[in-house]
């Protein structure tokens, strides 16, 4: 079954929407198979966002994610990927539809409350960047009916 990594950033966290996010996606069906709060450190943050090592605003990006604890989730359910990031809204607050948990949500491009994986090569890479298997629970998807 497919799955995403999905993260509320230290803004989210900070101002108590961790769990209306999470509830969103269980709303929607999605299984959650991990969830936790963590505090990213400088490596693992820039690690995550090294596709975008050569924009300006990766310093940034970098200090933003390590100011605080973020909550990190693995979603599973049918086209999870794709839909997660329909739920999460365009990139820049501004431009995201309401509805949507950054139209909803947020304002600033540069604190826009959550990440979603883009694709399932990313999916793959981030959660096992965050997740070690051992904190993964399989559930079965009867659980959910
Ligand atoms: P990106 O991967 O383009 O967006 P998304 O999170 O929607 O996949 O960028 C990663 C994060 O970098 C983005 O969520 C917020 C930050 N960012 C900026 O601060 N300024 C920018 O101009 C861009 C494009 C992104
Ligand atoms: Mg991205």
């Amino acid at each position: 079954m497919e799955r995403s990594f999905v993260m509320v950033k230290p803004d989210g966290v900070k101002r108590g929407l961790a769990s209306s996010i999470m509830a969103r996606f269980e709303a929607k069906g999605y299984r959650i198979c991990g969830a936790k709060l963590m505090q990213m450190s400088e490596d693992l943050a820039k690690t995550h966002y090294a596709e975008h090592k050569e924009r300006p605003f990766f310093g940034e990006l970098v200090s933003f994610i390590t100011s605080g604890p973020v909550f990190a989730m693995v979603l599973e359910g049918e086209g999870v990927i794709e839909e997660a990031r329909k739920m999460i809204g365009k990139t820049d607050p501004k431009e995201a539809a309401p509805g949507t948990i950054r139209g909803d949500y947020a304002i600033l491009k540069s604190e826009n409350i959550i990440h979603g994986s883009d694709s399932p090569e990313s999916a793959e890479r981030e959660i096992s960047l965050f997740f070690s298997s051992e904190e993964i629970i399989e559930q079965s998807s009867a659980a959910n009916v």
